[in-house]
């Protein structure tokens, strides 16, 4: 079966040789006297040419199936460019079928228009595309860069249970039923949060982990029932040791996996600074068209929607889509009202700029006093498109955010060369439920409150603030870590300002409070998402496409057809009644 070469090797330095190799028939052509078979493997593709005498053996293969052929190295009378191997071909003396392989049911080329259900279905063959290929192994680069930077660092890779208890990341939990303990469960991890505190307390200092985390939430491009994480934790660190640390990371993992050199630290930008001016808690920095505050510019404007909104309190909030309004027409500009809307605006406001005038229907409440207000504030100049939304700050925020992005997308404003790391800093340390009338910890209950608030949060949680911090790449959440609460005291007044009973706290969290009496050190971590670091990194639209094995929207494997039915005697055995729901 020895093969001298693979398929990506040879060039016009061989030229001569006897070489034999193997792969899968990628394409046959026959040009009457002449056949070309190109041979591929994970190295890439090899043009051989048959010879006649073979032709006759050669009749029955088809693509996908597996030779062996020997030949002598020559050079290509035309060279193909593309090829990495596309100066030369074989001129194969002997062929050997090694295997059979029936038509597939998707072609096997990077372009392809195959149903993403059809792919996880025949995962395998999909994955033989070279596309997928160079995902998988980017991926594999980055979790292999990881590793030794967090070695050379001296941080230890230790695993932590996957039957174990719910942990607080707020999603919903996989359970797995006890055989063994009646109408008991365990809960499958939604991250190592408790055990790596755990860790802390019995002195790791250094830990780390990749990680299978399990979440049961409502799944989107970027999110899969099980993901994986970089996970960190660190004790005696600041906030600022562990942003060193990960932009340190990230500056050897761009540079090794993508040959560029990007400048740490990275930019750190407030949570609020970050809604303020982006729409949005984890910014795209590749482009411009920041929002902008209306509400002094356009105080006592007639326009009862401003006027109301600004006496309010609230914000009249801009964004200003440059040199492109004659690419927007009404139609358009509804299906982005259409778009505000899902985000809770109760509309969108707009004007254009055309010969210096305002067009559009709000343009009559625009007197000139106004007008040269406007258009000083926001440097406005013809063929400008202006986009307003009056609303709650953070209506207004989400609802111009959303636009930002989807104005970027039409209008192709974003380089995809690039690649903009932030931190998200000052997070608050609660969110306010108003249905249920509480406090829900923004991060998880762990977490500490900001340096000088360590009396306050608890008297005043409307104003408090977290040691947490996100890391942000291209607009998404890449990762996101705090500083913990290390005392007793403290943490037990978070539990009371989330409305844990003792009962409550001692029954999900005992074991963990426990262990916080015997001398915790300050510490604190960050969780990296690998798939979703591995998809920025491949330019690929979906996580699933650097995911071997990935379920589909509907949380299902296609593959596998997992989930799937257990048996009545394993029911039993687990004392499990099942019905439809
Ligand atoms: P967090 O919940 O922010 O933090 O998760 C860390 C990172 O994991 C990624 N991520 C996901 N990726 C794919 N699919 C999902 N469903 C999914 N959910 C999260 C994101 C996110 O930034 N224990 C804390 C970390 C800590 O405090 O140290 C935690 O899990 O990129
Ligand atoms: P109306 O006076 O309600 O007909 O609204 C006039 C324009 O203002 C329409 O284009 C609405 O979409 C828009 N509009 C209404 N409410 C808001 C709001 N809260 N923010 C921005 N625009 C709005």
């Amino acid at each position: 079966m020895e093969r001298t070469h693979n398929n990506g090797e040879l060039t016009i330095n061989n030229l001569n040789e006897e070489v034999v190799l193997i792969g899968w028939v990628a394409k046959k052509r026959n040009l009457g006297s002449l056949l070309f078979i190109d041979l591929r493997d994970r190295y890439g593709i090899t043009q051989v040419f048959i010879e006649e005498s073979w032709h006759s053996y050669c009749a029955e293969i088809k693509n996908e199936y597996i030779i062996k052929v020997k030949g002598k190295v020559v050079a290509r009378q035309d060279p193909n460019k593309q090829l990495k191997t596309g100066e030369i071909e074989v001129s194969a003396t002997e062929v050997e079928i090694i295997n059979v392989a029936k038509t597939t049911p998707l072609i096997i080329a990077d372009e392809t228009d195959a149903l993403e259900d059809t792919r996880m279905k025949y995962r395998y063959l999909d994955l033989r595309r070279s596309i997928m290929q160079d995902n998988l192994i980017t991926r594999h680069q980055i979790t292999k860069t990881i590793r030794r930077y967090l070695d050379d660092l001296d941080f230890v890779d230790i695993e932590t249970p996957i039957l174990t208890i719910s942990t607080p990341e707020g999603a919903r939990d996989y359970v797995v039923p006890s055989r063994i303990h009646d109408e008991s469960f365990y809960a499958l991890p939604q991250s190592p949060q408790l055990f790596k505190q755990l860790l802390m307390v019995a002195g790791f200092e250094k830990y780390y982990q990749i990680v299978k985390c399990f979440r049961d939430e409502d799944l989107r491009a970027d999110r899969q029932p099980e993901f994986t994480q970089v996970d960190i934790e660190t004790s005696f660190l600041s906030q600022e040791d562990i942003q060193n640390i990960i932009e340190g990371l990230f500056k050897k993992v761009m540079k090794e996996v993508k040959g560029l050199d990007v400048t740490i630290p990275f930019q750190r930008i407030s949570y609020h600074d970050a809604m303020n001016n982006y729409g949005s808690d984890k910014p795209d920095l590749r482009f411009a068209m920041k929002l902008h505050d209306l509400n002094q510019c356009l105080n006592g404007i007639e326009f009862s929607v401003f006027n109301d909104t600004i006496k309010a309190n609230n914000n009249v909030k801009a964004i200003v889509v440059k040199n492109n309004a004659d690419k927007y027409s009404r139609k358009d500009i509804d299906k982005l009202q259409e778009l505000a809307k899902k985000h809770h605006a109760k509309g969108l406001a707009w004007l254009k700029v055309e010969e210096n005038a305002f067009v559009g229907p709000i343009s009559k409440f625009f007197n000139e006093e106004y007008t040269t207000a406007l258009k000083n504030e926001l440097n406005l100049e013809n063929n400008d498109l202006v986009l307003f939304v009056a609303d709650e700050w953070q209506v207004a925020c989400n609802a111009l955010g959303a636009l930002r992005l989807e104005i970027a997308n039409q209008l192709e404003l974003i380089d995809n060369d690039l690649f903009e790391f932030c931190w998200v800093v000052d997070w608050p340390l609660f969110e306010y439920d108003k249905d249920d009338q509480r406090y829900y910890a923004a991060h998880h209950p762990f977490t500490r409150p900001a340096v000088g608030q360590e009396q306050s949060f608890a008297s005043d949680p409307a104003n408090a603030y977290a040691q947490a911090y996100d890391i942000v790449l291209n607009g998404y959440e890449i990762g996101g870590g705090s500083l913990r609460i290390y005392d007793q005291e403290m943490q037990m007044k978070m539990f009371e300002v989330l409305g844990f009973s003792d009962q409550e706290i001692q029954d999900q969290f005992g074991f963990f409070v426990n262990a916080f009496q015997y001398g915790t050190p300050p510490h604190g971590g960050i969780a990296l998402g690998l798939d979703r670091i591995a998809m920025i990194l491949t330019n690929s639209e979906s996580i699933r496409d650097v995911i071997a094995f990935p379920k589909n929207a509907s949380a299902t494997c296609p593959l596998t057809q997992a989930p799937g039915l257990i048996s009545e005697n394993q029911k039993a055995e687990l004392g499990l009644k099942t019905y439809k729901k």
